[in-house]
């Protein structure tokens, strides 16, 4: 009752606007993953990549009015496979990037790549195109688990892909999955330990979920229990912090002062322009914040470059919005973040905050937005207290 009585502010305002980043789509892959629902599409033939590149600039160029004088804090190329592109059309890419946009100096500029893609030429041509963060869809060490998913390369695939890369790349991301068919709670903390050994900067871990619109959506296979799943997740924070990360984020894990800055932007409500088949992005204007989306097809895309649908986010929806990204940090923000990334008072929140601390699901500090272990086990009924 308490909190329908809260009136929001129609329009937002920013004192000043949040950092801004970029997303670039490169949307093929070279078999499309049974799990996978991101916006990608099996390579049928020779890639347009000269074509798409040009799309991209000029979908970049379209939104260069919207963040004019605007600093960008890092880019990330993701996918799809986006090393399935050559290093020419990376540096392609990022040179034309770097003409109509001011990058922050030392900016974080992370690349996807898929082991079943790796050369060591190709990486050495994307760390000289200016690539300095390379993310590497390992998923897991174990070769029944990788066939099970349906995965393009080898756990000893894997493993060359990382040699590879540390190679070439100091900043290096491993994603791994847990919760995979048929996998036990040992064998899970096997390839997390396995991914600590590499030493790299950052592991990423996901619990494998069924997402409607892909294969394993409509023929499951055998998963682990929702209990086993659950014991995998704390064997599998317990192992990457005692091999000296730091967990901050539900799936993120860092070496100190090694977090993802371009993903810890998203999680920190900051600003992103994407661009790219499919891609979106969240742009904050003095009195408003927008919303837009590109074409998801690749080839509708290639043909209207440019063409974007773009809403504006009504301020009764930004308190979710915030919400939903920031208490996916374990340490939370600093309360005043609220209304530093929203453009709202603290007010519009001060009731949800309260009650959300009564529940024991953020911790009672009124400088920070900290959600507590209960809070991160049970977040959705957390962010439902934020829900319009
Ligand atoms: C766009 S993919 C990354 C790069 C590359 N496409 C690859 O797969 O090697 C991003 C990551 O999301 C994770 N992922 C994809 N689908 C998932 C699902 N259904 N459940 C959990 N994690 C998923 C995987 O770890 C994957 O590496
Ligand atoms: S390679 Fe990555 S993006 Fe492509 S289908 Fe598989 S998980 Fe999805």
């Amino acid at each position: 009752m308490l909190q329908a009585q809260i009136q929001l502010p129609a329009s937002v305002r920013f004192a000043a606007l949040p950092p801004l980043a970029l997303y670039a789509h490169l949307p093929w892959c070279v078999r499309k993953c049974p799990y996978c629902d991101f916006n990608s599409h099996e390579k049928r033939a020779a890639l347009p990549e000269r074509e798409y590149v040009d799309a991209l600039v000029a979908d970049l160029e379209g939104m260069l009015a919207s963040v004019w004088g605007r600093r960008v804090v890092s880019v990330f190329i993701g996918g799809g496979t986006p090393s399935l592109f050559s290093p020419e059309s990376i540096d392609a890419l990022l040179a034309a990037v770097r003409a109509r946009v001011p990058l922050e100096p030392g900016a974080e500029v992370t690349m996807e790549a898929n082991p079943g893609t790796a050369e060591a030429g190709r990486f050495r041509g994307y760390r000289e195109a200016g690539v300095n963060r390379l993310s590497l869809g390992i998923q897991s060490f174990d070769d029944a688990k990788l066939a099970a998913l349906g995965r393009i390369h080898s756990a000893d695939e894997a493993r060359r892909a990382i040699e590879m890369a540390q190679a070439v790349f100091d900043n290096i991301n491993l994603d791994l999955m847990y919760g995979l068919p048929g996998q036990t709670v040992e064998q899970a903390v096997s390839d997390m330990a396995e991914a600590a050994r590499w030493g790299t900067a950052h592991v990423s871990a996901y619990q494998l979920t069924l997402e409607p619109n892909t294969v394993f959506y409509s023929r499951p296979p055998a998963l682990p229990s929702h209990d086993a799943a659950a014991d995998m997740q704390l064997a599998a924070e317990e192992t990457l912090v005692a091999a000296g990360f730091e967990h901050y984020e539900t799936s993120a894990f860092a070496r100190p002062r090694m977090r993802c800055r371009h993903n810890r932007n998203y999680w920190e409500f900051g600003d992103y322009l994407g661009i790219g088949a499919g891609a979106h992005g969240k742009l904050s204007f003095a009195d408003h914040v927008t919303r837009h989306e590109r074409a998801k097809q690749p080839r509708e895309y290639m043909a209207q470059a440019g063409s974007l649908r773009e809403k504006v986010v009504r301020a009764k929806e930004l308190p979710f919005e915030f919400m939903l990204n920031a208490l996916r940090l374990v340490q939370g923000v600093p309360s005043n973040l609220f209304e530093e990334r929203t453009g709202l008072p603290a007010a519009a929140v001060a009731r949800r905050l309260s009650t959300a601390r009564e529940k024991g699901l953020l911790e009672d500090d009124p400088l920070r937005i900290r959600p507590t272990r209960q809070g991160r086990l049970f977040l959705n009924e957390l962010l439902q207290l934020f829900l319009d």
